[in-house]
């Protein structure tokens, strides 16, 4: 028991689901998780969320579309402990008791609240703070309260959490101080760049650059997005370089090793850019459908979706309750009895 090591994950619930997450966060996630020596946390961010979104029917689809994205990609509910941030009531509890601990210039140091101070000083807005939200100021808090509350030993994340893992150790560090060894340093496990796919316009695909590709398109929507991806002018007969190119980094990120050789060669003997692409479509199309059809199965059927959630509430509560009363008995909040 005290071998296995604790691996906790958060997935924000904003946005729909595009390729570059399923190749570079979902699927390494499901396969790391089959691993046996680890106990796997993995949870929907939905109190996250609330910070980008104000609109209550936005904020339940991507929730839920988010939720039935990981199952049909193959999360297995039995391996893992599969949970919605908001169903923990221990995690608010401990973003509370953690914000006692923290030092308010912690805070004016991370990365997003920075950002949006820039963009006022940008503008000559005299109040730096304009337009700030609480959420958005607390928001490294909520994240260490949702390590913090199960122990975790590593937090798998992209690069651009890793200030987050660092101000959650030393909050972690300041409450053992203060109050005694109740937490685990959680260690960070950054997801390499290497894996990053690009978008159609050849630049990192995300969101905020527009250039996704949804994974839950049906086939004629991802034909012509496929059809879309940028390419340089070379006709048809001309040799063409793999590196470098949006739609040899796709194929190559979902294809087998033999596929990719086949491919490679055909660059060399000059493929044209119309042909690559429908070999890059048909293999995606291929990875989908299987998704696809799961993921229209949990859209028929919300209740086993929604059981799921509720068993993954419980099973993870068993940890967190433990630790909250840690919490509260180190902090000397208890009965009086
Ligand atoms: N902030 C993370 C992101 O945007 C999501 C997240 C929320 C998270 N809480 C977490 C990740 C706890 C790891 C651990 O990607």
């Amino acid at each position: 028991m005290a071998l296995e090591k604790r691996v906790l994950t958060g997935i924000t619930t904003s946005g729909v689901p595009h390729l570059g997450n399923l190749a570079g966060a979902i699927l390494p996630a499901i396969e790391a998780s089959r691993h046996q020596f680890t106990s796997s946390f993995l949870f929907l961010a939905d109190y996250h969320s609330l910070i980008k979104s104000q609109d209550p029917a936005m904020t339940h689809n991507s929730s839920f579309e988010i939720a039935a994205s990981w199952l049909a990609c193959g999360l297995d509910p039995n391996k893992v402990t599969f949970y919605r941030q908001s169903d923990i009531p221990e995690i608010m509890e401990l973003a509370w008791i953690l914000s006692c601990v923290t030092a308010k210039g912690l805070m004016n140091r991370a990365h997003a609240y920075k950002a949006a101070t820039a963009i006022n000083k940008e503008k000559e807005v005299p109040d730096l703070d304009k337009g700030v939200l609480m959420g958005l100021f607390n928001y490294p808090i909520l994240m260490a309260a949702d390590i913090l509350a199960f122990n975790a030993d590593q937090v798998p994340v992209g690069g651009d959490q890793k200030q987050h893992l660092e101000m959650a150790r030393d909050i972690a560090a300041r409450f053992n101080y203060l109050y005694g060894e109740v937490f685990k340093l959680p260690e960070a496990v950054i997801n390499s760049e290497t894996g990053v796919l690009p978008g159609i316009d050849g630049q990192k695909m995300s969101k905020s650059y527009n250039n996704t590709i949804p994974i839950f398109l049906n086939k004629e929507s991802l034909l012509k997005m496929i059809k879309k991806i940028k390419t340089n002018s070379l006709e048809p007969g001309i040799p063409k370089d793999s590196n470098n190119c949006t739609i040899f980094k796709l194929y190559k990120a979902f294809a087998s090793e033999g596929q990719i050789q086949d491919l490679e060669v055909r660059y060399q003997k000059g493929i044209g850019w119309g042909e690559a692409k429908d070999i890059l479509y048909s293999e995606l199309e291929s990875k989908i459908e299987p998704i696809r059809e799961r993921y229209e199965l949990i859209r028929h059927d919300k209740r086993h979706l929604e059981h799921i959630l509720i068993e993954g509430a419980v099973k993870a509560r068993e940890v967190s309750s433990k630790i909250i009363s840690d919490v509260r008995e180190a902090v000397g909040i208890k009965g009086f009895c």
